[in-house]
C-alpha cells in the first residue's frame, strides 16, 4: 500500500516547516507494511524500462561509473534499488537528504541487520525483472546498502553533471509550494547528473499536500502529468512517462489524482 495514499490531504505550509521536522519513521510505519497497487506498477513501469535498455544495450550491467545519487529518501533505500544493477563495481550512491532525522535514521539503519519489512519491494523488482533478468534485483537491498553514503543537503544545492544516474522519487512535487520551485527542483535534480546518465523518477499528480509528523503539514505543487513530463523535458530525453492507474483497494484519499513515473536520460 502506498503511503502517498496514508496521509490526509493537508493544507499546505511554509516551505521553511519542512525540512527538518519530516518524521521518517511515521512515513514508514505507513509505507512498510507492502506494496501497494500503485507502488507495484510504478515498480513494474521503471524495472521495465530498466530491462528494456539492458535488452536494447543502452544500459550495460553494472557499468556505470558512480557516484550514483537518490535525493530526499526519508529513511527509505529500495527506489535506488532500480538502477543498482547499472551500477559499477564499487560505484557509490549518495543519498542526499534535507532532514537532519531521516539522514541519522539512514545512517543508523546502515549499522542494523537489513529490515525484513522492506523484501517485499525487492521481491517486486524480482518479478518485474522476469525470468531472464528478475535475478538482477535478487538481493539488492543489501547490496545497495555497502554502496551507501548518506549526507544531508538539499536538491537545490547539489553539485552540476557530478552523478552517473539518479533517482527522486516523491521529492520534487512534495517540497514545493509553487511551480517555480517545482520546476528548479527538477531542473537541480537532472542538472545534477553527468550529461547521457539515465534516471528514474516519481511524482504525485496534481497533490494538495499532506501530513508527515505530528502537527505537521508540507507543503506539494499541484501538477499535472503533463506539466511533470515538461518540466522534465527541458533538461532530460523522457523515455517514459505514465500516469498510475491502479488504486489501493480502500486506501484512496482526496488530495492527489494519480502518481507519474518517469524515466530518462540526462541532455
Ligand atoms: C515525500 S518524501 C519522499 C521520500 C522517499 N523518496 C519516498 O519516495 O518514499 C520527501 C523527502 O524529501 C526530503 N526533502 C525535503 N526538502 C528537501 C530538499 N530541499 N532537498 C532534498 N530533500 C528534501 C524530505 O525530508 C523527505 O525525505
Amino acid at each position: 500500500m502506498s503511503i502517498q495514499q496514508r496521509y490526509d490531504a493537508s493544507a499546505s505550509a511554509s516551505p521553511s516547516s519542512f525540512h527538518t521536522d519530516f518524521d521518517g519513521d511515521r512515513y514508514n510505519d505507513h509505507y512498510v507494511n507492502g506494496v501497494g497497487a500503485e507502488d507495484a506498477q510504478i515498480i513494474d513501469g521503471l524495472v521495465g524500462w530498466v530491462v528494456d535498455q539492458l535488452q536494447a544495450g543502452t544500459l550495460e550491467p553494472h557499468s556505470l561509473e558512480g557516484p550514483h545519487l537518490d535525493v530526499g529518501p526519508a529513511k527509505t533505500r529500495h527506489w535506488p534499488a532500480i538502477l543498482e544493477v547499472t551500477m559499477a563495481p564499487g560505484a557509490q550512491l549518495h543519498e542526499v537528504e534535507f532532514g537532519r532525522g531521516n539522514v541519522a535514521g539512514l545512517q543508523k539503519a546502515l549499522l542494523q541487520p537489513l529490515d525484513q519489512r522492506w523484501l517485499p519491494q525487492e521481491a517486486a523488482m524480482v518479478a518485474a525483472g522476469g525470468g531472464a533478468y528478475g535475478p538482477y534485483w535478487q538481493g539488492v537491498l543489501q547490496r545497495l546498502r555497502a554502496r551507501s553514503v548518506v549526507s544531508q543537503g538539499s536538491i537545490y544545492d547539489l553539485p552540476r553533471a557530478h552523478y552517473g544516474s539518479g533517482s527522486m522519487f516523491f521529492v520534487a512535487c512534495s517540497i514545493a509550494s509553487s511551480k517555480a520551485m517545482f520546476d528548479a527542483a527538477v531542473a537541480a535534480f537532472i542538472r545534477s547528473l553527468r550529461p547521457g546518465a539515465p534516471f528514474v523518477a516519481a511524482f504525485m499528480e496534481k497533490s494538495q499536500g499532506y501530513a508527515a509528523g505530528a502537527g505537521t503539514s508540507f507543503p506539494a505543487c499541484s501538477v499535472s502529468k503533463d506539466e511533470i513530463c515538461e518540466a522534465v523535458a527541458r533538461y532530460a530525453r523522457v523515455d517514459l512517462c505514465e500516469r498510475t492507474t491502479a488504486l489501493s483497494e480502500g486506501k484512496v484519499r482526496e488530495g492527489y489524482e494519480a502518481m507519474v513515473d518517469l524515466a530518462g536520460w540526462a541532455r
